[in-house]
């Protein structure tokens, strides 16, 4: 892959060439190597063809492509989402001499049916074999797809969420081998529905400031078609899991981005000790991914940069899943400017001269005193000195607004292009307000208040982005603010 083209992402993986959607498989294994694979058409530029590309990765902003890890055996067949598990205690039988064993559970697509199959990788996730006897699990469906299977240690029983997507509903498998599963309950018509459930996941995350829980689970559900903003989306229910059942905690449907392109977000499946609360998204919507103009550099779709997640009580809407940028230092080549004291003012950077034209940004407003008498607004603009296009956001402490507007790029236009997005953030009254991101070519990411709104878009200057501004007005004398922009590494 060449990644060089003006619109190709840096620190965001993206595949090397052809079309990609859903990340799938992720886990993270005993060296600390994590492993992506993704829905992939290497013969193509749209959806279709699906196969499981991989890649690897030490810290999640430099990828190493691998080879494709999954096959399809013939014209008809699609290897569809999934998950992975590395098998240490050998449940499955399929590794007696080693602990390293990964096992892939993934939808065989047919023009007949969706069945849940899996395959087994003995050199630790870099080529599979599919078990003979599949499929492992039948429902005689041909909308039955997308399992994300963990350990349960309660039950010592591998669980699997699966969608049976036109129905609406998530069904839950229990397993002690990952070959022999058992339908426990179904999780059925909660939330938004949108035309089709797709790519669940279950994961165990703690839970800040509450004293009520320690950890909670989290049920995800991405929806397509039938969005709020259009397109697809995906939402979460906080709630409690038993082995067989998942209760939701109320009856809220909460999203979980308030742009609209983060879509199938999967959790790194983690051997004990390794953390299995960080994500990864498809940065695309499926209203508009087959026609992106990223086609003349080779390539569609990007994924999401890595998030990690806990859910925190929020004033007034209670328990939200936060999205905060996992380690984005990692990432960070140098710094371009920082000033600790910015107060109210205006931090311009021609950032030009970087090669990878990718910034990680925030600025942390603190001292707020009275919630009262809170004021003050934050503005972001990337811009193009050539072109004038620009990307551009911003949040309002007094009200705890945050916007995000991705209409003013040149370079490709579409009915279903969303331009502007907003949310509403509130004030904990811990005297602290912070908004940060991250621009990488053709994607930015938002953060509120490290992670508690988020959104992550897409979009297409014709000329790359060169310069920066970001404006601190109107706080209170006892308020302080301190902006910094830093240059992230080049592919
Ligand atoms: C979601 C999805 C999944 C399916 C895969 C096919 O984006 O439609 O439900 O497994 O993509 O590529």
């Amino acid at each position: 892959g060449n990644y060089g083209g003006p619109l190709r992402p840096q620190v965001h993986f993206s595949p090397p060439q052809g079309f990609m959607n859903d990340p799938n498989g992720m886990f993270v294994d005993a060296d600390g190597v994590y492993h992506l694979y993704y829905q992939y058409n290497p013969t193509a530029i749209v959806a279709g063809n699906q196969h499981w590309g991989h890649a690897t990765s030490r810290d999640l902003y430099t990828w190493e492509n691998q080879a494709i890890a999954i096959f399809p055996s013939g014209p008809t067949e699609g290897i569809f989402s999934g998950s992975a598990v590395v098998d240490v205690n050998n449940t499955s039988g399929f590794f007696p001499n080693q602990t390293n064993g990964v096992v892939a559970i993934y939808t065989l697509n047919t023009p007949e049916r969706e069945t849940q199959d899996i395959a087994y990788s003995i050199d630790g996730g870099y080529t599979f074999t599919k078990y003979a006897n599949n499929p492992v699990i039948d429902s005689n469906s041909t909308q039955f797809r997308d399992p994300k299977v963990l350990w349960y240690p309660g039950t010592e029983r591998w669980i699997m969420v699966v969608s049976y997507a036109q129905e609406f509903a998530i069904g839950i498998f229990s397993s002690p081998n990952l070959i022999d599963w058992t339908h426990e309950s179904n999780f059925t018509r909660h939330g938004l529905l949108g035309l089709q459930y797709e790519c669940p996941n279950l994961v165990e995350v703690p839970v800040a400031g509450s004293s009520d829980y320690d950890t909670l689970f989290v049920l995800l559900i991405s929806i397509n078609p039938g969005g709020p903003l259009g397109g697809s989306i995906s939402q979460y229910f906080p709630g409690t899991f038993n082995g067989t059942h998942f209760s939701a905690i109320d009856g809220a449907a909460r999203i979980a981005n308030f742009a609209k392109d983060d879509y199938a977000a999967q959790f790194f499946s983690g051997i004990p000790g390794s953390s299995n609360h960080i994500s990864i998204g498809w940065a695309s919507n499926w209203q508009y991914t087959n026609v992106l103009p990223t086609d003349r550099e080779g390539f569609r779709s990007v994924m999401t940069g890595p998030r990690e997640h806990y859910l925190k009580e929020l004033p007034k809407v209670g328990l939200s899943l936060v999205s905060a940028p996992y380690n984005a230092t990692a990432a960070v080549d140098q710094e371009l400017a920082y000033n600790a004291t910015l107060g109210n003012g205006t931090l311009f950077v021609d950032y030009g001269a970087v090669e990878s034209r990718a910034l990680y940004w925030e600025a942390n407003v603190t001292g707020l005193t009275d919630s009262s008498s809170l004021q003050g607004s934050v503005n972001f603009t990337f811009s193009s000195s050539t072109t004038g296009e620009y990307v551009s956001g911003g949040t309002w402490v007094s009200t705890g607004d945050v916007w995000l507007d991705r209409g003013h790029s040149t370079a490709w236009s579409n009915p279903f292009f969303t331009d502007k997005f907003s949310a509403t953030g509130l004030y904990d009254g811990n005297g602290t307000w912070r908004i940060s991101g991250i621009v990488d070519r053709s994607i930015i990411e938002v953060y509120l208040n490290g992670g508690e709104h988020v959104a992550t878009s897409v979009f297409f200057p014709a000329e790359p982005l060169d310069w920066v501004t970001i404006s601190v007005k109107g706080l209170n004398e006892s308020a302080q603010a301190s902006v910094g922009v830093w240059a992230l590494q080049a592919a």
